[in-house]
């Protein structure tokens, strides 16, 4: 038995209250809550799919099945940590046209190829174009079956005691469920949509994953409240621009996040890199100020990116501007401050542009020194020294900490022939070959990497 209940839901984190309310008691959000009916049970018992209710030794808790099995897309396993589990829910994310469809009909196509049923359910686009983008990949394997509507009732109905290997869900904002209020991707829809597919995974054990479209601020869009519903968040992230695409774990409940998978988009579909190293660093031009060599760490692998920086005096009128591509710009107005303030570098009434060349995202303190170089070049106009890589984390007294997976981060520049490394003073010593370049301060990077020119009177 269920009888209806009204709350208010926030649609910025998902979080319930009781009554209306300006601000959102759970996140803070103004004017976020929107009124919502739930069901609420009045039975005691436990969800659907989750046994009988019975306290069991936790010791006897079967395993069986909560093992993944490999889709055989290696790069996307290799994310997931194996491949998929059944009954798991996985919900993949970026933002629209960096090859969400794509990546997910290759996942389809090496399943069904090798035997297993699958299901896509394509509420986004007809079935002709579907058919049309399959066949650009290769010839359709018989297993893979198509239902393309964005009924929900149809969907559950397809799938209820089909015996599937895999369902795909293209996109869960496209899909309708009549039997709710609110037009179709508005939270309501959304909520109730993706609540259906989850039981519907776990009572028949079969692995979901539904897309979801991710807006420009990097967040799913709108309902947030999809990743607590589901087991897996895999973002897709790159530049349409470049060919570069990374698959990253947000959120894995069976297993490590940060792991990363690296693609190229290209006329047939994606494809595993194996070493990301020429489109990174491929057309950097050594000499030109306001670039430095930083070796990034996710998951289990060292990828060496190019951080750029440009300073050009302000317009006139108007606030300085401050610009960060792929990095915290928060970081970036802390590495501004702490040059101004500990290395004589002030940037004054200045643009800022800073970036990370190929589309990739670097948030790790790591690459705080690195970025410092940057700008100290650009606002120096003095190159880093073309053979020279930088990383390590810059305090606010102006002092360099050392930062994890060091060895790592080496070995990367090891394997590619970069030989110098300027680092934290306490940074463990490398590989045989690796020239560390020991600073204690800021200003003694700034000194060392980019020292000022001697003006010719
Ligand atoms: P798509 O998978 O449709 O993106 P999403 O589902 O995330 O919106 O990818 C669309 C882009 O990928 C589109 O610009 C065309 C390009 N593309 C290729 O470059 N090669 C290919 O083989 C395919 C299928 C798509
Ligand atoms: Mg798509």
């Amino acid at each position: 038995m269920a009888r209806p209940r009204q709350v208010h839901r926030c649609t910025a984190c998902g979080g319930v209250s009781p009554r209306w309310a300006g601000r959102c008691p759970t996140c803070g959000e103004w004017n976020s809550l929107v009124e919502e009916e739930v069901e609420v049970p009045t039975g005691a018992g436990p969800p659907p799919g989750w046994g009988g209710g019975v306290p069991v030794p936790l010791g006897q808790v079967d395993l069986a099945g909560a093992a993944p099995r490999p889709t055989g897309l290696d790069e996307f396993d290799r994310v997931l940590g194996g491949g998929l589990v059944a009954g798991s829910v996985t919900l993949l994310g970026g933002e629209p046209g960096v090859g969400k469809s794509t990546l997910l009909l290759q996942v389809l196509r090496t399943m069904a190829d090798s035997g297993a049923r699958v299901l896509l359910v394509s509420a986004e686009e007809s079935a002709q174009q579907v058919r049309l983008r399959a066949e650009r990949l290769g010839p359709v394997p018989p297993l893979l079956l198509l239902l393309a509507g964005t009924d929900l009732g149809s969907v559950l109905r397809a799938v209820e005691g089909a015996g599937f290997d895999l369902v795909v869900v293209d996109s869960v904002q496209t899909v309708a469920d009549p039997q709710t209020g609110g037009i179709p991707g508005s939270l309501s829809q959304v909520r109730a949509c993706a609540d259906a597919l989850v039981r519907l995974a776990k009572d028949g054990q079969v692995p979901m994953v539904l897309v979801s479209h991710v807006t420009k601020e990097g967040t799913l869009a709108g309902p947030r409240v999809l990743e607590h519903l589901v087991d897996t968040v895999l973002t897709v992230e790159g530049d349409r621009h470049h060919a570069l695409r990374l698959l990253r774990a947000v959120k894995h409940r069976f297993g490590a996040t940060g792991e990363i998978g690296l693609f190229e988009m290209g006329e047939v579909g994606l494809t595993a890199v194996a070493d990301p190293y020429r489109f990174l660093l491929g057309d950097r031009r050594p000499g030109v100020p306001g670039s430095a060599v930083f070796p990034t760490v996710e998951g289990q692998r060292a990828l060496l990116v190019e951080l750029q920086a440009l300073v050009t005096p302000m317009a006139p009128s108007g606030a300085p501007r401050r610009s960060a591509q792929g990095l915290d710009p928060g970081r970036l107005a802390m590495v501004l401050a702490v040059l101004d303030r500990r290395a004589g570098l002030p940037s004054g009434p200045t643009d800022v542009f800073a970036s990370v060349v190929g589309g990739i995202r670097v948030q790790e303190p790591a690459a705080d020194l690195a970025l410092a170089m940057a700008l100290a070049s650009a606002c120096r106009d003095v190159p880093v020294p073309a053979d020279l890589a930088v990383f390590g984390e810059v305090g606010l007294g102006g002092e360099l900490r050392q930062v994890p997976h060091a060895p790592q981060r080496l070995q990367e520049l090891a394997r590619v022939g970069i030989r110098r490394v300027l680092v934290p003073a306490a940074t463990p010593e490398g590989p045989a070959g690796i020239e560390l370049v020991r600073v204690h301060s800021l200003a003694q990077a700034v000194e060392l990497a980019v020292p000022a020119r001697t003006r010719v009177a």
